[in-house]
């Protein structure tokens, strides 16, 4: 059989949304519709990868030849993800988790009373950089969803997360980021860094997994 250039490794990506539960019918989540994590795991499928999805609920079918492990909360794909990451050589955090979930949530459904009602938060695990923590670590490719300041921000994340490569988009630009077919990001080392203009995500994808490989194969040269 041909070697593909991905042929033997193992790449895990999360993808899609998370939702955290306020009570049996309500949930607090975002935009987030799996297009990107999936192109990404479409892409490195083609290449020879052999690809698991972590994926909140999305509307989209698997790309085959990929395995994929739906999960709802956050606190969910953190367990996944951390229960397949040792075994991966490349972990790429495409999904867009919930910082917060609900406190406590209700048992039955919350009735309608006073004008103004609180929702308690507590913080989510950060599953990248739980992930970029481990002994047996893969090479570890964080997201950043920015509005404002791209540059700082992602920057800061690569960082205090200890990844490898952080790949930033701003989401506050209309026709890319959340639920469309096309993105831009500009991805960091924390020596370089790449920009890839606005195209369509499986193409885009396609470049951010070469991109990750030839980054990767040279960290282990060294
Ligand atoms: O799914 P699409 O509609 O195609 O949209 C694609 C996208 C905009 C969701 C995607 O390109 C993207 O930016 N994904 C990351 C979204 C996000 O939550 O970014 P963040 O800057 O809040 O998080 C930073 C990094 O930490 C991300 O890799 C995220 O997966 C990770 N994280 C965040 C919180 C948490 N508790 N655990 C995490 O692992």
């Amino acid at each position: 059989a041909e070697q593909k250039p991905l042929s033997g490794q193992k790449w895990l990506i999360t993808a899609g949304p998370t939702r955290e539960a306020i009570d049996p019918v309500r949930y607090i989540s975002n935009h987030s519709s799996g297009k990107m994590g999936f192109a990404i795991a479409s892409a490195a499928q083609s290449l020879g990868a052999e690809v698991t999805i972590i994926s909140g609920p999305v509307n989209l079918t698997t790309p085959q030849n990929c395995q994929k492990i739906a999960v709802t909360s956050a606190v969910e794909m953190h367990q996944q993800a951390l229960a397949h990451a040792p075994k991966s050589d490349v972990f790429v955090a495409c999904a867009a988790v919930a910082d917060y979930r609900i406190d406590h949530i209700a048992s039955e459904k919350i009735k309608k009373s006073q004008d103004t009602m609180q929702l308690n938060l507590i913080k989510n695990p950060d599953i990248v950089a739980d992930v970029a923590a481990l002994e047996s670590k893969p090479f570890t490719v964080g997201f950043a969803a920015e509005t404002q300041d791209v540059e700082h921000y992602a920057k800061g994340k690569l960082a205090r997360k200890k990844l490898d490569m952080i790949a930033a988009n701003n989401v506050a630009e209309i026709g890319q980021g959340f639920n469309s077919d096309d993105n831009a990001l500009t991805v960091f080392t924390a020596n370089d860094e790449k920009v890839l203009p606005l195209m369509s995500k499986s193409e885009l994808a396609k470049q951010l997994v070469q991109h990750i490989h030839h980054t990767f194969q040279s960290t282990r040269l060294k």
